[in-house]
């Protein structure tokens, strides 16, 4: 098999931690006899710089004749001046919406040898393996009207959320099929006491669930879910929720992992369900971190995992991205740790190292 692959490193550390997810899928390939066809793309600041927009025609029209996009980070002080026409982030919204990918799946999971690496004390985030499945391309982020203006009074703004019940709908059923494929308990997360878009999304989410007997439902609203995720994390299994509030409560899970170094994504444009393909973009949740570019510092395993996220979903090599995580599973049980998961007694590596010990295990080598 040749799997047709768009590779997008971006900004700061984004080329460093992509060469490391690259040198870990070769590893793959090697093993289980695949290759990989990869075409490089611009993507957030450095395609400003280059091109004058944060994704050009060319490079979306080229995504789109993928089986899967990989993607590291966009973003950086160069680019931030808020007055500026163009935003790297808006080069990440382009390729959400025009690659059609509503689902936006991030696994949280605490590793036991990483326990006291979390803020939150080791018998709070021990065990902690949960799922956000977010809306990703609709709410706040894409509903109209979206504007500035100015009144007689001063100054106004707009944003408007907005969400079908054909938008719930598919996002529910990625919900409970993740669900389905894991410990059978589904949260849904809205603000049904307030929001008109979240009553719809409550009433659509319960008509989806009687396909779905076998799974355990309940509503939750965000800002007990907030506290909850804090106060017991290991209560969660899947979380279903529209796009703003999965961006603010994915921020917050990632802090039970210890370090964003260390968490995935992927952003999908249908249902996942065994053994089919679907088409997705795989990024690490961390950003570009422009103070720590070009120092081999920071954590490759992020990126890494993401890359197994894109050979299970993509590519339905499920023995293959089982390699990937077990291989990172027995490396941090030999004890390396990049910085920001060091601790006392164990090796401090930096990016590329990481890598090379991640792909080596992969390959079943020391
Ligand atoms: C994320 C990020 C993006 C978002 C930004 C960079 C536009 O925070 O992927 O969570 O808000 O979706
Ligand atoms: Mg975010």
């Amino acid at each position: 098999m040749k799997a047709k692959l768009c590779v997008l490193p971006g900004d700061g550390v984004g080329p460093e931690v992509m060469d490391e997810g690259i040198k870990v899928l070769e590893s793959v390939g090697k093993k289980f006899g695949y290759s990989f066809d990869l075409h490089h793309g611009l993507i957030g600041g450095v395609a400003i710089d280059a091109e004058g927009t944060a994704l050009s025609a060319d490079t979306l029209q080229m995504c789109q004749s993928m089986d899967a996009v990989l993607l590291a980070a966009v973003g950086g002080p160069k680019w931030d001046d808020p007055k500026a026409r163009v935003h790297p982030e808006d080069g990440l919204l382009a390729l959400r919406k025009g690659l059609g990918l509503f689902a936006n799946l991030r696994p949280v999971k605490t590793f036991d040898m990483l326990v006291d690496a979390s803020n939150l004390k080791p018998n709070v985030v021990k065990g902690v393996d949960l799922v956000v499945v977010r809306e990703l391309t609709g709410g706040l982020y894409f509903g109209r009207p979206k504007r500035q203006w100015t009144t007689s009074r001063g100054r106004r703004a707009v944003d408007t959320m907005s969400y079908s019940e054909q938008e719930i709908e598919r996002i529910a059923r990625v919900g409970f099929e993740m669900a389905r494929a894991r410990r059978k308990k589904l949260t849904s997360v809205d603000k049904a006491n307030v929001l008109q878009t979240s009553r719809l999304w409550r009433e659509v989410v319960h008509e989806v669930a009687k396909g779905y007997p076998d799974i355990e439902l309940d509503d939750m609203l965000v800002d007990a879910t907030s506290m909850r995720l804090i106060q017991n994390p290991t209560y969660f299994d899947v979380i279903v929720t529209e796009n703003t509030f999965g961006d603010i409560l994915t921020d917050e899970a990632s802090m039970l992992a210890g370090s964003m170094g260390m968490l995935p994504s992927a952003s999908i444009a249908g249902v996942p369900k065994k053994g089919v393909k679907i088409f997705g973009m795989y990024e690490p949740i961390h950003g570009s971190a422009p103070r720590r570019a070009g120092l081999n510092m920071v954590n490759p395993i992020a990126t890494i995992v993401s890359v197994g996220m894109m050979l299970r979903y993509s590519l339905a090599l499920d023995k293959e991205a089982d390699a990937i995580d077990r291989a990172v599973e027995a490396v941090l049980k030999d004890g390396y740790r990049t910085y920001d998961i060091m601790s006392d007694g164990k090796t401090k590596v930096g990016t590329k190292e990481m890598g090379d010990l991640i792909a080596r295990k992969v390959l079943g080598k020391q």
